[in-house]
Parts: structure tokens; sequence; C-alpha cells
């Protein structure tokens, strides 16, 4: 399995990067995305404890005159080994438009980051059955535009929306329907079964629960990652 943190826009104190040196991992894949002024300075801790450390966000920007944005090879360069793209979070707030999900993908994998693609719909298209159709445009718009691109190191997060932060998640048979729907069509465009995680709401309660739907290959986890037991716990599950 493999877990991602998705650390947003707190702030990684430095007893929170200690306690998380001594986790223990049960043989799994520990990722976390952390604020970019961070990164620099806890690349050391994490790699000690590896835990891969990754992004919130990289541009789209190719020409070095973009003031503020930061570069698949910056992120390389301070230890970086993926990003997050197309989160909601920036889909929603920040403008990020599909032709800018496939600009940021594409630069990104083609400079070696892996990318962890954030899809999923919102309560409204989930309550209106249109699930399916959302995600098949958030898919085809970027896989069938990509370019010589290693799908090893592209990852599909499915995060719908209404389960962000709300303690909402859909049932078993539900996650379990869309993730093959999701693998179905990784395999049609991209011609390979990409990994597919499950994030929302996941916390230590349910993560028995959630960590049984058949086919989810991990999880990208918010709120629960800023507390290492808490963490501990949804590994251990
Ligand atoms: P959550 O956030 O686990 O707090 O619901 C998940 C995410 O936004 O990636």
């Amino acid at each position: 399995m493999l877990y991602i943190g998705n650390f947003k826009m707190d702030i990684p104190t430095e007893n929170y990067i200690a306690e998380l040196e001594n986790i223990d991992k049960c043989g799994e894949e520990l990722w976390l995305a952390l604020p970019y002024p961070y990164l620099s300075k806890y690349a050391q801790n994490l790699e000690r404890a590896g835990i891969v450390m990754g992004a919130q966000n990289v541009t789209s920007a190719v020409v070095k005159e973009s003031t503020g944005e930061v570069s698949a090879e910056m992120l390389l360069d301070v230890g970086c080994a993926f990003t997050l793209v197309g989160h909601s979070e920036r889909r929603k707030d920040k403008g990020e438009t599909y032709g800018r999900i496939v600009e940021k993908c594409q630069q990104a994998l083609a400079k070696g980051l892996n990318v962890v693609l954030c899809v999923g719909e919102s309560r409204e298209d989930y309550e209106n059955g249109n699930t399916s159709r959302v995600l098949e445009k958030q898919l085809r718009e970027v896989l069938t535009t990509l370019k010589e691109i290693n799908y090893n190191n592209f990852i599909i997060a499915y995060e719908p929306i209404w389960a962000i932060g709300t303690g909402l998640i859909p049932s078993i048979d539900e996650i379990e329907v869309v993730v093959r729907h999701i693998k179905s069509m990784t395999e049609k465009w991209a011609k390979s079964e990409l990994r597919v995680l499950y994030g929302g709401s996941l916390k230590a309660n349910n993560a028995k629960l959630l960590k049984s739907a058949d086919g989810v290959d991990g999880f990208l986890i918010g709120g629960a990652c800023k507390k290492v037991d808490e963490l501990q716990k949804i590994i251990k599950a």
C-alpha cells in the first residue's frame, strides 16, 4: 500500500518531523507532500526515515520569467520525488484549468518527477449520478494529451470533493466501482494500469473499512496525516 500525506497549508513543526522519523511504516510506502518552504528544511530527515518527499503543486510555466512559480527541476533539486497535481482545492480556487493540469503533468513527468493526479466529483455531480462522466472527462483530457511519458511515474488519486475534510465517505461498493472504472480508462488511454489511491476523510477509525476496498492501491490523507499517532494507526489498521 502507498500512503501519501498532504500537509496542505499547515506548518510541519520540528516536533512533528522528529516523531514522524520514528513511525513504523510496516513495510509500506509512505510519501509526504509538504508546503514549498519546508522541503529543503526536512529533506534529510525524511530521507533518513525512508519517507518520500514531494510537493503539493508544480508550475506549468516554461519560461524563467515566471515570478513566483516553482518548477519541476527545482523540486527535484531539493529532493522531491513527486508532486500532487490538480487537487480539488486548486481546481476550485486557483484557476487550475484542464489545459493547465495537462501541462503540469507533462512537464513534471518529462523531468522525472512522479505525478499524483487528483480527480473527483462534486457533491452535486455525485447526487445526480454523474460521477463516471466527471471522472471520464477529467482523465480523458489528461491521458489522451500526454506525450512520451513514463506511466510508471503516474498515479491517480480518486478524491470525491464532498468527502474531503467532511467526515463523509463513499460506500466500499461505490469506491470499488469507481476504482475499476478509473483503471479501465487508464488501460484504454494510457495503455497501462496505473495505481489508484482513494482520498477523502480517511481516519484511524475508518481505515480498516476503507482498506477493505478491492483494487485500491493506497490513500491520500489530509487532516489525519498531521498527527503521527493517527497516521500510525491508519498504517497499522
Ligand atoms: P482529508 O483531505 O483527508 O482531510 O479529507 C484529503 C485531501 O484533501 O487530500
